[in-house]
């Protein structure tokens, strides 16, 4: 017998634990930071809605009907050969995990910094992530821990952990922008952060826009699918799907509305890259004195390990399902080996810090030399995960068909779906999807591997 949630609160809890994670909270914040700030949103907000939505219910209706892992649930429908989107997932799902599992270390390595009172912490950033025994170690308990809840299954496992650890997030997070807003630089952050310069959005930033799309709302690697299969056939779809885009929305936005006051209140650069959150905080913490920093700075760092935690569980369990279902793994082994591999694979990325030089300068593309960690989250983040959504999206509108989904997500007739939802989706699927995705991909490749220009 498959397990399932116990309830529609524990897959809207799991699926949104799924979805906000470092995405929201370091990855956005330094996205709009690179991307022109208000501009970014914008672009961004029109992928989640219009073009990820349907995506990600199709992603659980599949889930639902086949009870199913992402790559045996092609299989089950009678589309062996589709099921190489499955493998696709279940393949970047290993890669992805490898260097999120690294920043997740950091982000609990600082907890214990602002724990013990080492705010200075923010301007060693560059010798911390070259630490390599140090990082491993947190990157490993971070393993460990991740694959803990996984081991214990479904509800006893990730239910449990993700309903506890939500509310708490979202409780530290109110907190801190609260906060935010009643520092000196609040307003300059706010305008950086709320008015858009449209003259800023090119093809990097509708590209960086959609990838980042895709990984906040879990899209394309089979997280989804796999919690999908787990859902009752009693709850409804739509509901809990639009349940999870809305909070992960609104948590990324108001990830924002803390971080860039603060940014902006210590005089830092916005365009921090991947180390802002790492490098900007700290001192803002220090500033509150010894004990309101470190009282404030490790419930953050808390915080973003929680937030990573219930991510990192959703991305174990893709291959987890996938080795349980497909060839006969004790859920407990199969923790061990995707663990391990993806453990082995996370390593370039670690050493990509600086450590090593290969990793550092590891490729130059797009007229820009970029670190391991950069290469496999742009090629999986902002290539794959895409990729992966517009087969999916060809694969409902013109294999399953649109009227199979339909019937899923009313549960088989228990639930009526509102003829303009059921006209968006198929409109979504059969054009909007594969059109704009296979242009931003078609412009992408062009500009980045043969440096033809078409937008901006
Ligand atoms: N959505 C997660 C985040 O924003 C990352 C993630 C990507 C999780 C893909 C599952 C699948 O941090």
């Amino acid at each position: 017998m498959r397990s399932h949630f116990s309830s529609r609160l524990g897959f809207i809890m799991a699926a949104a634990g799924s979805a906000i994670g470092l995405g929201n909270i370091w990855k956005f914040p330094f996205e709009v930071g690179e991307s022109g700030g208000a501009a970014f949103i914008i672009v961004y907000l029109f992928f989640c809605f219009v073009l990820c939505f349907p995506i990600l219910v199709s992603e659980i209706a599949i889930g639902r009907r086949t009870q199913r892992n992402a790559y045996g649930a092609f299989k089950v429908l009678g589309f062996p050969r589709w099921a190489v989107i499955g493998l696709l997932q279940v393949v970047v799902s290993l890669f992805i995990l490898s260097f999120y599992n690294v920043v997740a270390g950091w982000s609990f390595g600082y907890f214990i910094e602002m724990l013990i009172g080492n705010f200075a912490i923010g301007e060693q950033f560059p010798q911390y992530v070259q630490n390599i025994p140090r990082i491993s170690v947190y990157s490993i308990l971070f393993m460990v821990a991740t694959g803990f809840i996984v081991a214990q299954g479904v509800s006893a496992g990730i239910e449990k952990y993700t309903k506890i650890l939500m509310p708490v997030l979202i409780a530290i997070m109110l907190g801190l922008a609260g906060y935010a807003l009643t520092l000196p630089g609040a307003g300059e952050g706010l305008s950086f952060y709320l008015v858009p310069d449209v003259s800023k959005i090119n093809l990097d930033v509708i590209y960086n826009a959609l990838g980042h799309a895709f990984f906040s709302l879990s899209l394309g690697l089979g997280g989804l699918m796999t919690y999908g299969s787990y859902l009752s056939k009693k709850d409804s779809i739509l509901s809990s799907a639009v349940a999870v885009t809305v909070m992960d929305v609104l948590i990324a936005f108001m990830a924002g509305f803390m971080l860039f006051p603060f940014v902006f209140s210590q005089g830092l650069d916005a365009e921090g890259g991947p180390g802002l959150v790492f490098m900007a905080l700290p001192a803002v913490f220090a500033s509150l004195g010894t004990v309101w920093g470190t009282i404030i700075g490790s419930l953050f760092f808390l915080l973003l390990s929680f937030a990573a935690l219930t991510s990192t569980v959703s991305i174990l369990e893709v291959s987890v399902a996938y080795l349980k279902d497909e060839h006969q793994f004790s859920r407990f082994k199969a923790v061990i080996l995707s663990a391990t591999v993806i453990f082995l694979l996370g390593l370039p990325s670690m050493l990509g810090n600086g450590s090593s030089e290969f990793f550092t300068s590891f490729i130059t593309y797009g007229g820009t030399t970029a670190d391991f960690m950069t290469l496999i989250s742009d090629l999986s983040s902002n290539t794959f995960l895409p990729l992966a959504g517009l087969l999916i999206s060809l694969f409902v509108a013109y294999v399953w068909r649109p009227d199979q989904l339909i019937q899923e997500l009313s549960s088989d007739g228990h639930y009526t779906i509102p003829n303009w939802v059921a006209i968006y989706l198929k409109i979504a699927l059969r054009y909007v999807c594969p059109l704009i995705l296979s242009l931003i991909f078609l412009f992408t490749v062009l500009e980045k591997f043969f440096g033809i220009q078409i937008i901006g």
